[in-house]
């Protein structure tokens, strides 16, 4: 299922954005020791780029950006910063200290957000991209530029800013949909259609950055790797502003395993991908909705009857992937009101019971009788049933 036939043109760079976008959104603000231990997973776990935070925010996003490019061992740490020389100044500083540091600086380029936010015009725009990317390469060689608002952005003016910001040393060239407003056919055309236009485009690696306002990060995020972009800007649980960002484990799983129609690769080890999705709920405090792709409590647990017994015959019939590949143990039979008889003999066995027919004709009655009248049925509620069952068959 996993298998990589691919050459290193196909290797898509994961940029994880947990600790900036992430951290960004109401409500989940992490201490200092939370964030370092947090970076420490995302190196372990083979994150290609940590954006660590936003180092002119505060003193406390500094402290973290400067200290987890001290302590990273191999991935590239980021930090944001707006085009400001002072932003851009503050960010080289915290990534000083990094073995591989990158500045991230972003302008925005639609109209809206150039006449309401900025409230600029275009062609000063225009100059702050180039003296914004150029500032940055005087501390860097490694410096992304972000269009903001991107995919709401007159197609002629993106492909002016984004040539200029290659022209002035950007390395990374990154399209965001900030507000989730692009649908994944939509997408693919405008990144294929701007490395198209740019000259010189194949210098920096295109970068795709996608909201999850409509639900379509993740789809949006691998159209754009279908039209040449090798860098995804993700989050672990897909958390980040409203809606979220593209989800890391559900991007790298669909890279994985449609390996078939996506032929591209990651070096993340997705064994650690439930810890990490563990690891960012207990940080943040924003529990993981139970059917969550990936990661959810049930993603990998099967209550009906009919599931369960195809699973019990061969796991493919129910799942595409194997739950220890993300880290989970084993796939669970969850024992309720829809399970079958197949599936509750498995229990027993599991449990160490070895029934007579009869008696276990009987104890299924009464397991369907419980499982009515309550929720969860755990295995204690079973054991005490079957105990029962065997007491009173002794009688
Ligand atoms: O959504 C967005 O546009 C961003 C940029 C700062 C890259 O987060
Ligand atoms: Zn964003």
């Amino acid at each position: 299922m996993t298998a990589q036939t691919t050459s290193s043109n196909d290797r898509v760079i994961i940029f994880d954005t947990t600790l900036r976008d992430g951290e960004q959104c109401p409500g989940a603000t992490m201490t200092f020791e939370e964030k370092m231990e947090v970076a420490n997973l995302l190196d372990t776990m083979g994150v290609d780029v940590i954006e660590a935070g936003f180092p002119i925010a505060s003193d406390g996003d500094f402290e973290a950006v400067y200290e987890i490019a001290k302590r990273t061992k191999n991935a590239v740490v980021c930090g944001l910063s707006r085009a400001g020389a002072k932003d851009i100044d503050r960010c080289a500083e915290a990534i000083k200290p990094a073995k591989q540091g990158r500045i991230h600086t972003f302008l925005s380029t639609s109209p809206l957000h150039m006449k309401y936010k900025l409230q600029m015009e275009a062609a000063q725009v225009y100059e702050l991209v180039i003296s914004s990317v150029t500032r940055a390469r005087n501390h860097t060689d490694n410096v992304e530029w972000s269009s903001e608002d991107g995919t709401r952005t007159e197609f002629d003016f993106l492909c002016k800013c984004v040539e200029a910001a290659i022209k002035a040393g950007a390395t990374t060239i990154n399209i965001p949909d900030t507000v989730g407003y692009a649908v994944p056919e939509e997408y693919y055309n405008l990144i294929k259609s701007v490395r198209e236009r740019v000259p010189n485009s194949d210098k920096a690696v295109f970068s795709v950055h996608c909201h999850n306002d409509l639900g379509l990060a993740v789809a949006n995020s691998l159209a754009g790797i279908n039209a040449g972009a090798r860098q995804i800007e993700c989050t672990i649980n897909g958390i980040g502003e409203r809606a979220g960002n593209a989800a890391l484990e559900e991007v790298v799983m669909a890279i994985n395993v449609r390996n078939d129609k996506l032929k591209y690769f990651t070096q993340i080890d997705t064994t650690m991908l439930t810890r990490a999705s563990k690891v960012i709920s207990a940080a943040t405090s924003f529990p993981v909705q139970y059917n969550k792709a990936i990661v959810g409590r049930n993603a990998f647990a099967h209550e009906s009857g009919i599931h369960q017994d195809g699973m019990l015959k061969n796991a493919q019939t129910y799942e595409i992937m194997r739950p220890e590949t993300v880290g989970v143990k084993q796939t669970s039979l969850v024992m309720g009101k829809h399970s079958g008889r197949h599936a509750f003999i498995h229990k027993l066995e599991e449990l160490g019971y070895k029934l007579a027919q009869n008696q276990l004709e009987d104890a299924f009655v009464r397991f369907k009788a419980l499982a009515d009248r309550k929720k969860d049925i755990y295995d204690e509620d079973i054991e005490a049933l079957v105990d029962q069952e065997i007491a009173q068959s002794h009688d």
